[in-house]
């Protein structure tokens, strides 16, 4: 199983990959939790003690091992390079494992470079690619709104994009733009889940989706602003919320298996 989290800014792709990648790994599968956000923060939400993060590299300031794969630096542009680089031994050599889950941090590629063929994003591409397609795990991946490392074959390997909206014209919008992106990439199963929803905000939610299958949703609870406050992983100070986004697992699941 390969799922993609993604959604506007703030409206709560952490918090449900954290909360996914802790359910599958408590059933004993064993995870790869990627985060794809250039400002990472999914080992915080899975509750990663801070020294380990801090030491814990992303995958873009490999410059070594990139350097050593693609055959030129990162930041170099217009030279030769690899566009096809060996990365299968890089997800054992990069993770963090906690329990069954092993993070990968993907890092930002510098903004001027980010979308181009230079070194470090074909490196990452190939990892996500990588990742999605050749390995038996199941995937988490916490993606911002853009989609950055998701090429179109990697996409074909994604069983399902959850979209995170919240209530609000602005986020539900940015849902349709990246709904769009993805079914362009070849993600055929693209699924919504509305997070800080009080009950009346639903029936609005439901009609600026139109077409866009609402599989979920997550009350608005502010324990869950204040488990990120002390960095501590959301389900600790809100246990339901593992009642609410296994519903969507469930949901999810059987979704997939009629699909
Ligand atoms: N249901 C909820 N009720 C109240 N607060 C929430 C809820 N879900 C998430 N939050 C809070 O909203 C903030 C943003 O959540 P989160 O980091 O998961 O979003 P994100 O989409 O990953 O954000 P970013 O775009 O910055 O990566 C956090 O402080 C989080 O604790
Ligand atoms: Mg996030």
């Amino acid at each position: 199983m390969k799922i993609a989290v993604s959604g506007k800014g703030g409206v709560g792709k952490t918090t449900l990959a954290a909360a996914l990648a802790h359910l599958y790994a408590a059933e004993g599968h064993t995870v790869l939790a990627v985060d794809a956000d250039p400002d990472a923060n999914l080992g915080m939400a899975l509750g990663v003690p801070a020294e380990r993060l801090r030491d814990l590299k992303s995958i873009s300031k490999m410059e070594e091992i990139i350097a050593e794969r693609t055959g030129a630096r990162p930041g170099s542009m217009g030279g030769w390079f690899s566009l096809n680089p060996r990365v299968d031994d890089i997800p054992e050599r990069c993770w963090l494992a906690l329990g069954n889950i092993r993070l990968i941090v993907m890092g930002g590629v510098d903004a001027a470079n980010a979308g181009c063929a230079c070194p470090e994003s074909t490196f990452l591409k190939a990892l996500m690619r990588n990742l999605v397609i050749a390995r038996e795990e199941v995937a988490i991946l916490d993606m911002e709104a853009g989609l950055e490392h998701l090429g179109r074959g990697t996409a074909r390997g994604v069983d399902a994009m959850i979209v995170v909206v919240e209530p609000g014209k602005r986020s539900i919008h940015t849902a349709h733009v990246i709904a769009k992106m993805a079914k362009d990439l070849g993600i055929n199963q693209v699924f919504v889940v509305a997070n800080k929803v009080r009950p009346e905000d639903i029936p609005l939610i439901q009609d600026e989706l139109g077409e866009l299958p609402l599989i979920g949703t997550i009350p608005v609870d502010d324990r869950l602003k204040d488990a990120d406050m002390t960095g501590r992983p959301p389900w600790e100070m809100s246990p339901e919320l593992l009642v609410h986004v296994s519903f969507v697992r469930d949901k999810l699941s059987s979704l997939l298996q009629r699909g």
